[in-house]
């Protein structure tokens, strides 16, 4: 019988780059993948803590796993990730359809376990955190596409007071400078031409004192290697080296994500984040000075626990100043078991609402500005995929991180193109490719 694996992956890029480790020790054991989770004989869900919202999603999908198993019971559900220590015992009690519940520390063992469960009954549990694991020999099986993701370092020593993650990933550690460019390099040899460096704090990398400007620089001299893009960095960690090397060396892409969370000082001070806005502004400002045509993107958070309409109002100060990219904005979520979630001001869902939603209405606001400056300007665009809102389109990404949306002129996904950017829509820009022969023109 062909043994079939399915793998549905939820939250942020580590996540997508741990269910590609998953499914390179799968393949390496026999398992073919599907893309069909009635088709398949192992279920995993790779799942995230970080809001409530992103837990009810596994509870509601695990519900349909569970009738599913009824008709085919010999499938095996495992539930992989930050979920795996807050659901265990929830799933030991209520859920005997779930098979596995394992943490991201010890995906090693799921061959062996696979072994094991083929000949017992009792779901198999292990959430215990590693101080060391950074799976160095493994080598993912990637999904197709034009970018590989290629995970350096693991885990979480800032302890921002929101955030569950130091919890359910653990303590920082970095892989060898060594492993992450022979992944690179295969990477490159399998046809990749863009890879993003990931870590729960990117540039806090240090594996044996090399640090993460000199990691990156070594990455920039892969020979093949286009485009390097890396996420995601805390504030406090962007030196002056890293951005020169950025600056130096072509291939880096001139994006940064700069986490804002909160612009009021004092809110800053509660979350743990280790700089004041007026740091922040200045950096942003250094970013922009030394990149050239570079973009700055955020996350920001609405309604943290304490927050007055006057601290609020300085987070759409901050980022009027700054005038982000773009933004990933979310409403404040309580995370049992972190700081935050003991403090006694807790702010109403209906506030933290409506905060948000100016934070949405005030970026869409800074995106089309931010767009519209792009206008006129002749871009080197990765093509990444056919259009999804136009038929006969397609759309890739500028070194500065927007995605533009062009016609199919004969361009092959995977080709770096020149295009002149001639509108900006929504969070879209719009162009068209140029000839190479009309490439007379220094490109901005
Ligand atoms: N509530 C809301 N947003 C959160 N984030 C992390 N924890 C929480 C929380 N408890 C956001 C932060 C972080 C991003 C990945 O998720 O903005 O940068
Ligand atoms: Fe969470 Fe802060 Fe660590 Fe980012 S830096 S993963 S927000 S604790």
């Amino acid at each position: 019988m062909q043994k079939k694996y399915y793998i549905e992956t939820y939250g942020c890029q580590m996540n997508v780059a741990d269910s590609e480790l998953v499914a390179g020790l799968l393949e390496k054991n026999g398992y073919t993948k599907t893309n069909l989770d009635l088709e398949a004989n192992i279920i995993f869900l790779n799942t995230c803590a970080i809001r409530e919202h992103a837990e009810d999603k596994i509870h509601s999908r695990l519900g349909r796993l569970n009738k599913l198993k009824k008709n085919k019971p010999e499938t095996i559900i495992g539930i992989l990730g930050c979920m795996a220590q807050n659901v265990k015992d929830d799933i030991l009690e209520n859920k005997p359809y779930v098979d596995f519940v394992l943490g991201p520390d010890s995906y090693k063992r799921i061959p062996d376990l696979l072994k094991r469960q083929l000949i017992q009954e009792e779901s198999i549990v292990d959430t215990r955190l590693s101080k060391f694991e950074v799976y160095e020999n493994l080598f993912p099986s990637r999904n197709n596409g034009v970018n590989a993701w290629v995970s350096i370092m693991r885990g979480c020593d800032k302890f921002c007071t929101f955030c569950i993650v130091p919890f359910t990933r653990g303590r920082e550690r970095s892989r060898s400078l060594q492993s992450i460019i022979d992944e690179v390099k295969k990477a490159v040899d399998m046809g990749f031409i863009e890879v993003t460096l990931l870590g729960q704090n990117v540039n806090s990398y240090n594996h044996n004192n090399v640090k993460f400007p000199k990691l990156i620089d070594s990455v920039a001299n892969i020979s093949g290697l286009q485009r390097i893009r890396f996420t995601s960095p805390h504030p406090q960690d962007i030196d002056d080296e890293l951005l020169f090397v950025m600056r130096d060396n072509h291939n880096i892409c001139n994006s940064v994500h700069l986490p804002l969370q909160a612009g009021s000082n004092k809110i800053l001070k509660k979350m743990n984040r280790t700089y004041t806005k007026e740091k922040f502004m200045i950096l942003s400002d250094k970013i922009r000075n030394i990149l050239s045509n570079s973009s700055i993107t955020t996350d920001i958070i609405a309604g943290f626990p304490g927050e007055t309409e006057k601290d609020f109002n300085e987070t759409l100060d901050v980022m009027n100043y700054v005038k982000f990219d773009s933004a990933f904005t979310f409403k404040y979520s309580s995370r049992p078991g972190t700081k935050a979630s003991e403090f006694d001001n807790h702010i109403d869902e209906r506030i933290r609402q409506l905060r948000l939603a100016k934070l949405v209405e005030l970026q869409k606001i800074h995106t089309l500005h931010r767009n519209k400056l792009e206008i006129g300007k002749k871009v080197k665009v990765l093509v990444e995929k056919n259009s999804k809102k136009s038929k006969n389109k397609l759309s890739g990404r500028t070194d500065n991180n927007k995605w533009v949306i062009f016609p199919n002129n004969n361009i092959n996904i995977g080709e770096i193109i020149t295009v002149k950017i001639t509108d900006a829509r929504g969070i879209s820009l719009f162009g068209e490719k140029i000839k190479m022969k009309d490439e007379n023109y220094a490109i901005i």
